[in-house]
């Protein structure tokens, strides 16, 4: 069997211009030789070693896997049993697969000027220099020891792009404008300097990463706004300043019984999910179930509010403890049963607009807000 290389990346798209951008650009020059594989799909993350298993590390490398290069803003080393036992990745190359499908929605010309945010190893970043040039690539990282590798990496794969040490969320200014922002980081809101820094008719895209749930994001800058859909599931490690914040939970319990199964919210699927941030900006829910049958949904907002509900097997009654200024779990019902009134719309029947007073969500046309409804 022919060994792991860049064309196995290169036969996931069927656009020529990226097959020939990924064959260009070997993985292997942007991965260090000792890092952790994250697969995408089922199978567990690992502890790759070039030096110990080099069929392995390249198996990792050429697969659609995300490699972690660095753990808790680099505090602690990465290592097999750090790796393993943390969830704080901060840096690493995307999954081959999400950087295909946001190169995609990017869907840069000949010639346009690219921003991107988070160099990370910096393969992304050399991927668009081998589509566009590299004289038209800016990429700004805010690590800097992380943006001194993805330098010495681009380097050795032989592309010069313009590289910038900061903080992304301030966009490049000093480069602007910009045909496309390409934001390889979560964000839970698109900062108006990326929207001020494209030119009228540009894109921007990114991993949308609200509170529950990740979604590809493509919005087109119509002037002083940027309007656009949702696009398939992601996630990605969050930019810095927009990771949620430890908050203190007020101990007022107020206790109910739900309307709503909370399973049936568990599981409405990504459109509710979009159409929940409407109504209660920045929350998360998370759901399971535990041996026994019993199924808890727990709800956060980041700013101290907080609900539970539990619903117990065979019993058809759901407890609910709420917590904090919002009655959570009253809120995400009411979000449950307007977005059901409204015929369950799938996540590509909403939209986001961003304005220099901030962001709408919205169904179907982008003058139909849901955000507070
Ligand atoms: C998923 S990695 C990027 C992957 C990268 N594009 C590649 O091809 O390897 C996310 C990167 O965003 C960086 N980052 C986080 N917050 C940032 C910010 N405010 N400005 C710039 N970079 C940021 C992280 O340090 C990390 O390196």
């Amino acid at each position: 069997m022919a060994a792991p290389s860049p064309d196995d990346l290169a036969r996931r798209t069927a656009d020529p211009g990226w097959a020939q951008a990924f064959r260009d650009v070997p993985r292997e020059h942007f991965i260090p030789d000792a890092a952790w594989a994250d697969p995408m799909g089922p199978a567990p993350g690992h502890w790759i070693d070039r030096t110990i298993d080099p069929g392995a590390w390249r198996e990792a490398v050429y697969s659609d896997s995300v490699i972690v290069t660095q753990i808790e803003d680099g505090a602690t080393e990465l290592t097999a049993e750090s790796s393993a036992q943390t969830t704080g990745f901060t840096s690493s190359s995307s999954a081959p697969s999400h950087v295909l499908d946001f190169l995609g929605l990017l869907d840069p010309s000949p010639g346009d000027r690219v921003l991107e945010i988070g160099t990370g190893t910096g393969w992304t970043c050399a991927l668009l220099a081998a589509r566009i040039g590299a004289e038209n690539v800016t990429s700004i990282e805010i690590d800097e020891d992380i943006a001194e590798q993805a330098a010495a990496n681009l380097d050795r794969a032989g592309f010069t792009p313009h590289l910038v040490v900061g903080d992304g969320a301030r966009g490049a200014p000093e480069r602007a404008p910009f045909d496309r922002i390409h934001v390889t980081c979560g964000v839970r809101e698109v900062p108006y300097a990326w929207v001020a820094q494209t030119r009228p008719g540009g894109v921007i895209v990114a991993p949308w990463m609200p509170g529950n749930g990740g979604h590809k994001l493509r919005l087109t800058v119509t002037g002083d706004s940027a309007v656009g859909r949702f696009h398939g599931d992601c996630g990605y490690m969050m930019m810095r300043a927009q990771r949620p914040a430890a908050v203190t939970i007020a101990d007022d319990e107020r206790e109910s019984i739900a309307r709503v199964d909370p399973r049936r919210i568990d599981r409405a699927g990504t459109g509710f999910q979009v159409a929940l941030q409407g109504a209660v900006p920045g929350i998360t829910a998370a759901g399971g179930a535990s041996a026994d049958g019993t199924f808890l949904l727990v709800l956060s907002d980041g700013s101290g509010s907080h609900a539970r509900a539990r619903h117990a097997p065979g019993s058809g009654r759901t407890q609910v403890v709420q917590r904090g200024p919002q009655n959570l779990w009253d809120e995400v019902e009411a979000a449950y049963l307007r977005w059901v009134g409204w015929g369950e719309p799938g996540r590509d029947r909403f939209g986001l607009t961003v304005t220099r007073e901030g962001h709408h969500i919205w169904l179907d046309t982008p003058d139909n807000h849901i955000t507070g409804a």
